[in-house]
């Protein structure tokens, strides 16, 4: 084959054949196929999109590219993967959760870039805790303790490591065939039998409206059907982040509360759906995750599921150097909160990163304490923002002031549902 006419079959709207696909990404892999033809290819692809057979082919092709792990356990193995949020930190009540419900739960995770936090980056608040485990001890601590949530080792998927930051210097990210085989590739390499996609639906998410996040998962779903993995996707909201918390530590805190029986009620709601579908995938369709919630075993598991990569889950999580709160102008109901609004705060304030090899502060972040429908009285706090470096401040506010709308309250008849956002 030569790249050219790879790239030309494509670019002219034709269906890429299974050797032209196999035989791209591993000579881009190997560094036969350099990153300017790879790059024409990501765009002839964004523009002219592949069906689903090229689409299950290329995960497949990006799969062979590494390793591919079997993680033998004698409980059933099910995973879950979300497009990621603001706020997202369900992974971290959900794997103990669905492990306290007798499945098995390998979590291998990402850390965040841009807005968007990343598991491993909240867990790394956790004093003593650890995101690097070889392949032998995620093994043993499935069987174990039924929860492992820890970094993708490198031989994963490594097409798809290379294609991704390729992608995002190209502008090629937001293609539903590039997005989805570059997820389902590292999920299936991982070893995962069964699969939960959260598919997130917003200004916070990759997909911003309905229609793109349904032909996503739709795309996802038939990968998963191609390589026989049992995927189901829910689309879930990420207009508003999900909680309160927005940063690593305070994440980490939000989630503790809800596996200790409180939290906020969309956190719980959205951690018991995903729970169902995984137990019901896993042939546990009769176990209730809200009764085992509540028994306090989920919690256990969590302290064992810390434990085990290193951590104290009783030590006191890093506090910021700096906390500022922003309180209410004038009295109102809260119309929206912009997802993205608070994510891109939550960043600046240190709890993301700029750059892949950029440090985060674990105890950055913020907290919303207003949600959408709520009345507030002039003078309430809205949001708390924690920081090491109060400078930060001043990038930060503003996008809060911004991401907040209220209305008044004789116009919203005290209700607040019928926001016309
Ligand atoms: N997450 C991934 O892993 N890959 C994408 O392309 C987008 C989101």
């Amino acid at each position: 084959f030569a790249a050219v006419d790879v790239i030309r079959a494509k670019r002219d709207g034709g269906r890429l054949t299974d050797a032209q696909i196999d035989w791209v990404l591993d000579a881009y892999t190997r560094g036969v196929v350099g990153d300017e033809q790879m790059a024409a290819l990501a765009m002839a692809v964004f523009l002219r999109g592949m069906d689903a057979h090229e689409t299950a082919r290329w995960t497949g092709a990006m799969i062979d590219s590494g390793e591919r792990l079997t993680l033998a356990c004698s409980r059933p193995t099910v995973d879950k993967h979300s497009t990621g949020g603001v706020g997202d930190k369900i992974t971290l009540p959900l794997a103990p959760l669905v492990a306290a419900c007798g499945a098995a739960v390998p979590q291998l995770s990402g850390r965040g870039l841009g807005h968007t936090g990343g598991t491993l980056d909240k867990l790394e608040a956790v004093p003593g805790w650890r995101a690097e485990l070889s392949t032998d001890e995620i093994a043993r601590q499935l069987e174990d303790v039924g929860a492992v949530v820890c970094a993708a080792t490198p031989t994963l998927a490594p097409a798809d490591r290379k294609l991704y930051a390729l992608r995002d210097v190209t502008a090629t990210v937001e293609a539903v065939p590039l997005i989805a085989s570059s997820i389902m590739s590292k999920k299936i390499a991982e070893g995962a039998g069964r699969l939960v996609l959260d598919v997130k639906v917003g200004s916070g998410a990759f997909m911003k409206t309905r229609e793109q996040a349904r032909a996503l998962a739709a795309s996802l779903v038939e990968i998963g059907a191609a390589h026989d993995v049992a995927t189901t996707a829910l689309l879930t909201d990420m207009g508003t982040p999900l909680g309160a918390a927005v940063g690593n530590a305070v994440e980490v805190a939000e989630a503790v509360e809800v596996l200790q029986g409180g939290g906020p009620a969309d956190v719980v709601e959205l951690t018991l759906a995903l729970a169902r579908e995984m137990l019901a995938l896993a042939g546990l369709g009769d176990v209730d995750p809200e009764r085992v919630l509540a028994s306090g075993q989920a919690y256990e598991t969590w302290c064992r599921m810390i434990r085990a990569q290193g951590g104290d889950p009783d030590a006191p999580l890093p506090r910021p150097r700096h906390v500022h709160v922003v309180e209410a102008a004038e009295s109102g109901v809260v119309a929206s909160l912009d997802a993205y609004r608070v994510g891109v705060a939550a960043w600046r304030l240190g709890a993301g990163r700029a750059r892949k090899s950029d440090p985060v502060q674990p105890a950055a972040g913020v907290r919303c304490l207003a949600k959408p429908g709520e009345r507030v009285d002039r003078g309430q706090p809205l949001f708390e923002l924690h920081t090491d470096t109060p400078e930060a401040v001043a990038a930060a506010q503003p996008l809060l002031d911004a991401a907040l709308v209220l209305k008044d309250v004789a116009e919203s008849g005290g209700s607040g549902h019928d926001a016309g956002h």
